[in-house]
């Protein structure tokens, strides 16, 4: 069987599995780990394995190379890519900081090593909150997700640019979505992704990165949510908790390039070493400090 074969091999290479919770329910159950950004992006930076085989999208990947360099990192999917990490470019955002020289740079992790290694620090949506109050009497510009940029400005009233980018997924979350949802689920508590817009993350119950809304629907004692962030997610949450009710706030939240990834894919990743991700060394040097200040900030 192709799961057999997948862990065969894993254990003869010495290799890690990390998956994101975006990933399909299969992926997520033949990997070592599944987790958020920030979590996969720790397990990265302090494995033994020989081999990362990140289950993910492209910058994920990436990252997990820049805090470990000296693994072989394979994203087994080349074309995985995220459409907001593409929204920033090192030229554009280069071009900004000659006009802006006050402005301190956070980073979403959502975002390639050329742009990491321009910015002051990074951060995920676990710690985007605790790093950015860090920074609240400075100047700041947000790249690339003008949402969880301008829910931070909107709730601690701070003197933020946010960057033009988005998620294609949680951007199209509407007010009338929730409405909807409560009208049919009136006893439901809704958590929502930040990368929501901020006219719906007023009416979300909780909102928090996607290891939050796990969190929080495991520990609540309420028995039903609707949930606004990718589907992937129902898999760890029905998991964790069988009991309890999970409604997708709306239809259509599944990301393309999280959902490329199928167990050949990994397979064949393993028994090729295919994708090997490869980072200039001047490029990660410099990317890794923004990494290395969030992972100590956060
Ligand atoms: P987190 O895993 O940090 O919640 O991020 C969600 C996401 O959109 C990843 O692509
Ligand atoms: Fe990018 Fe959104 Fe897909 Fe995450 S869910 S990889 S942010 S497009």
């Amino acid at each position: 069987m192709l799961k057999d074969d997948i862990l065969k091999l894993k254990k003869e290479k010495n290799a890690v599995i990390l998956a994101h919770y975006y990933q399909d329910s299969d992926i997520q159950d033949i990997a070592d780990y599944v987790g958020d950004s920030l979590e996969l992006s720790k397990i990265a930076a302090k494995t033994d394995a020989e081999i990362i085989v990140f289950c993910g999208v492209n910058f994920m990947a990436e990252t997990a190379k820049i805090l470990s360099p000296t693994k072989k990192v394979l994203l087994p999917v080349k074309e995985a890519k995220c459409p907001m990490a593409m929204m920033v470019t090192a030229e554009k955002l280069t071009e900004y900081k000659n006009n802006n020289p006050d402005r301190k740079v956070i980073c979403y992790v959502n975002s390639y090593a050329d742009v990491k290694a321009l910015s002051d620090v990074c951060v995920t949506s676990s710690n985007a909150e605790k790093i950015i109050m860090a920074y609240k009497d400075q100047k700041i510009l947000y790249i690339p997700d003008k949402n969880l940029g301008l829910y931070l400005k909107d709730k601690y009233h701070l003197d933020i640019e946010v960057w033009p980018g988005f998620c294609c997924i949680h951007n199209n979350l509407k007010p009338k979505d929730i409405i909807k949802m409560k009208e049919a689920h009136p006893n439901a508590l809704v958590l929502i992704h930040p990368e929501a817009p901020l006219e719906v993350l007023r009416l979300a119950d909780y909102i928090g990165s996607t290891k939050g809304i796990v969190e929080y629907a495991s520990n609540s004692t309420h028995h039903e949510f609707i949930i606004g962030t990718e589907e992937g997610i129902l898999h760890p949450l029905k998991k964790r908790n069988p009991d309890k009710i999970f409604h997708l706030l709306s239809q259509g939240l599944s990301c393309f390039d999280m959902k490329l990834t199928r167990l050949e894919d990994v397979y064949t990743a393993l028994r090729d070493e295919t994708y090997e991700i490869i980072v200039p060394e001047d490029i990660r040097t410099k990317a890794y400090e923004s990494l290395k200040r969030m992972l100590e900030m956060s």
